[in-house]
């Protein structure tokens, strides 16, 4: 019986997390598969908890009101330090680049038990965007026995950073398969989405929260949200705005009490997919958001200067903007206006996966503990 351990913490780590655990229990036969989140975030995780069905078995609640990277790092390292006493597992995975990610790699590797990255390889090469994301991940990749890129960029990445190949596997991105199962559920929106929104006006969807943005940049991004809704009042704006105080603050000052622009608290993901699906525009620093959006057909324009995610820019329907208020909005309005620029951009793509990731990766897993031999078209994605 091979005992594997799961570690994540935050909304988007539970998200592309969700499909591996729901795999690694398929095989009870094969695997103890356990769980536990540090709890980073704890509404936005515990939403996701609820709608996978996962149950962690350990779990730090970490979480207090504008944490510093610093409460996080040592709250995570000492509270992962005594579970893995307990537990001693033959594998933890990780996953991505938050600093959960980057503590439990190093937890793990303090007590010498094998990691393996899921999400392994993606990089800007700039050390300090997306920050503190771009460390961390380098970092885990570093501590890291086993990799699980989604892409084949990803793998060249590593194989750059002298990784050794056999360590690699090309899965695909999980997040695919999380949408793919949520998107198909159907969903009614209910409450103040159904009762205040003008569905028959085309939806523009922001999100917005990286630590890089904080400040000027985000005060440029929002600027040019109003100017929108401004210059093209028949758009409807949603914004779920994430729980960090910072951004809330800043969204309500410059983008409160605006009619048609609705100011959401984050939404569950069930909801939030297809939210995705019915938006005609997406507006985004998230990282997630750019590998779901475009399998769903729908033009993201990146808020930021970089991405560790070029594969949908190359196929266009990703396009970085960066936090300049008058790049923003020309962007936005030539999307608006010129409709065969925005057919352009609106196809549906997925170079990030198939849905099938997490498959791949528990089949990589058993064939590391021998337990399958199953030939090696299986569990590659290349
Ligand atoms: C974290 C990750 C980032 C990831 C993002 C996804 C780090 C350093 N950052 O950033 O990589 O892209 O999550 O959203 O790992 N809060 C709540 N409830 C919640 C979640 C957050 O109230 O459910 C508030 C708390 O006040 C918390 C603050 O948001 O202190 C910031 O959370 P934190 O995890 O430190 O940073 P994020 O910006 O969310
Ligand atoms: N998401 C969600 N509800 C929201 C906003 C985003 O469920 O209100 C999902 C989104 O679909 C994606 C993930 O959360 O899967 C992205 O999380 P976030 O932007 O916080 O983090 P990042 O991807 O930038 O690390």
């Amino acid at each position: 019986m091979i005992k594997v351990l799961s570690v994540f913490g935050t909304r988007p780590e539970g998200i592309k997390m969700a499909p591996v655990v729901r795999e690694l229990n398929k095989y009870p036969e094969f695997f103890q598969a356990k769980v536990a989140v540090t709890a980073q975030h704890r509404e936005m995780l515990d939403q996701v908890l609820d709608l996978f069905g996962i149950k962690p078995d350990y779990d730090l609640n970490l979480m207090r009101h504008g944490q510093t990277l610093y409460d996080i790092t040592s709250g995570a390292l000492l509270g992962l330090k005594e579970i893995l006493e307990q537990e001693k597992p033959d594998l933890v995975l990780v996953h991505g680049d938050t600093t959960t990610t980057f503590v439990a790699a190093l937890a793990a590797f303090y007590q010498q038990v094998k990691v393996g990255h899921v999400e392994a390889g993606l990089r800007t090469g700039n050390k300090y965007a997306p920050f503190p994301e771009e460390m961390n991940r380098k970092m885990a990749g570093s501590l890291a026995d086993y990799h699980f890129a989604p892409t084949k960029t990803a793998k060249e990445n590593l194989l750059r950073e002298n990784v050794p190949a056999n360590s690699i596997v090309v899965t695909g991105n999980t997040v695919i398969d999380a949408l793919f199962h949520t998107v198909g559920k159907p969903y009614q929106f209910s409450g103040y989405l159904a009762d205040r929104v003008n569905w028959s006006k085309r939806i523009l969807l922001v999100t917005c929260h990286r630590r890089e943005n904080w400040g000027e940049p985000m005060k440029g991004i929002f600027q040019a949200v109003k100017e929108i809704k401004v210059r093209r009042p028949d758009m409807e704006v949603i914004f779920p705005v994430h729980k960090n105080p910072l951004v809330r603050k800043l969204a309500h000052d410059i983008l409160g009490e605006i009619p048609g622009i609705h100011l959401i608290e984050p939404l569950d993901y069930h909801p939030f997919a297809h939210l995705m699906a019915k938006s005609y525009l997406v507006l985004t620093d998230s990282g997630g958001m750019q590998e779901e959006a475009p399998s769903l057909g729908k033009p993201v324009l990146v808020l930021r200067d970089t991405t560790e995610r070029p594969e949908a820019m190359e196929a266009g329907t990703v396009k970085l903007v960066g936090t300049d208020r008058e790049k923003i909005l020309h962007e936005t309005l030539r999307l608006i206006d010129d409709s065969q620029y925005y057919r352009n951009m609106a196809h549906a793509v997925n170079p990030y996966g198939d849905g099938k990731a997490a498959g791949r990766i528990v089949r990589f897993i058993m064939r590391l503990f021998d337990i399958d031999h199953g030939n090696e078209e299986n569990y590659r994605y290349e």
